[in-house]
């Protein structure tokens, strides 16, 4: 854990947990943590021009989540643009915005939300640096389309003058001791030996046990990170863009802030972090955790943590045996009629 979590003082535990004296409930230019409980343009606009290198967000969906009251697209979109105007002033020249969003769906039909997204991204004057695919291997069933397992992060910087160190964020390679088999470099390694770039599709799994290839896990039920929030970040994901995008000391903002994973995820690596949340409910289990975080004791998976991969021997792997149909058995050649 980064020694800038340990210059918090704590406070009287608050359900048994240390809250930090330093989470500020407004901005303040040399606070560490901001917490603003309320709405979003409100603690936008106390915000300077050109403060944040980072915004990491996952903003409503419309879907009817107990935070949110369902409208129409259009109007949806609209009430978007105040906001993302806004989060376009406070963001440095040199800064950058990764928004995740997954689909509205209206009678059935698709809207998949980073499309409407792009071109208001654009208007601004963003450009556009990767569509990150955060793929995972479970949820919901569809019956009249095929599942839906993956949503997107779109990652825009303000100019062309951006911050990408990739070294933090590599990957295990899959082949770490290839060599030159010829030409100059004959017999050096051939890949980085700290690791490949993670490309820009994140596989994510649901649920632990559920399968081997996943990286990043999404957090669900038995989630070491899961609390009361409908839809919350795994922690993993957002210190991907921290330790890529900003370096120690920046702010990185979460506009929606929900149980602050962004702010975790910042604080964590010597960053700044601060955020708007509705919900004094949601705001008061981001306190606990960010007191956690502070204090080690939150449960967080670990950057880069291989995936627990099936046996085949697990129950949950296996068909019972009373769920086949009797004499159920694999015929390849239908020797009755010798073929
Ligand atoms: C998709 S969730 C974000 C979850 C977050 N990424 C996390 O890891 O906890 C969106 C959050 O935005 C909050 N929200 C919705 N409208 C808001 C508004 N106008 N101002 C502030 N927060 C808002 C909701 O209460 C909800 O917690």
């Amino acid at each position: 854990m980064s020694s800038t979590l340990s210059l918090f003082a704590m406070s009287a535990p608050i359900n048994g947990i240390a809250v930090p004296h330093a989470i500020g409930r407004s901005f303040r230019p040399d606070a560490r943590i901001v917490l603003y409980t309320g709405d979003v343009l409100a603690y936008l606009r106390t915000i300077p021009d050109e403060t944040v290198r980072l915004i990491v967000s996952s903003p409503p969906y419309n879907l009817g989540k107990e935070y949110e009251s369902r409208v129409s697209i259009g109007a949806y979109l609209r009430s978007q643009l105040p906001v993302l105007e806004e989060l376009n002033r406070v963001l440095r020249s040199d800064g950058s915005i990764c928004w995740q969003v997954g689909n509205f769906v209206e009678a059935g039909e698709v809207f998949p939300l980073d499309i409407y997204y792009y071109p208001m991204f654009k208007e601004l004057g963003l450009q556009l640096r990767n569509r990150v695919v955060w793929g995972f291997g479970h949820g919901l069933h569809a019956s009249r389309r095929f599942s839906g397992r993956y949503e997107t992060l779109l990652w825009f910087s303000k100019t062309d003058n951006y911050l990408f160190n990739l070294d933090p964020v590599r990957v295990p390679a899959k082949y770490p001791g290839k060599r030159h088999y010829k030409g100059p470099k004959v017999g050096q390694p051939s890949g980085n030996p700290l690791g490949k770039n993670p490309s820009d599709v994140w596989e994510v799994m649901r649920e632990e046990w559920e399968c081997g290839y996943w990286d990043i896990p999404n957090v669900k039920s038995n989630h070491p990170e899961k609390t009361e929030h409908p839809c919350q970040f795994p922690v993993e994901l957002v210190e991907r863009c921290v330790l890529s995008m900003t370096e120690a000391d920046d702010w990185v903002l979460d506009p929606y802030a929900g149980v602050g994973t962004t702010i975790i995820a910042a604080i964590r690596h010597g960053r700044r972090g601060m955020g708007s949340e509705q919900d004094a409910q949601y705001v008061a289990l981001a306190e606990e955790r960010i007191g956690q975080a502070i204090n080690g004791t939150l449960r967080i998976r670990k950057l880069g943590t291989p995936v627990h991969e099936p046996t085949g021997r697990e129950k949950v792997s296996q068909v019972p045996e009373t769920w086949k149909k009797p004499n159920e058995k694999l015929t390849l050649f239908d020797t009755e009629n010798g073929v």
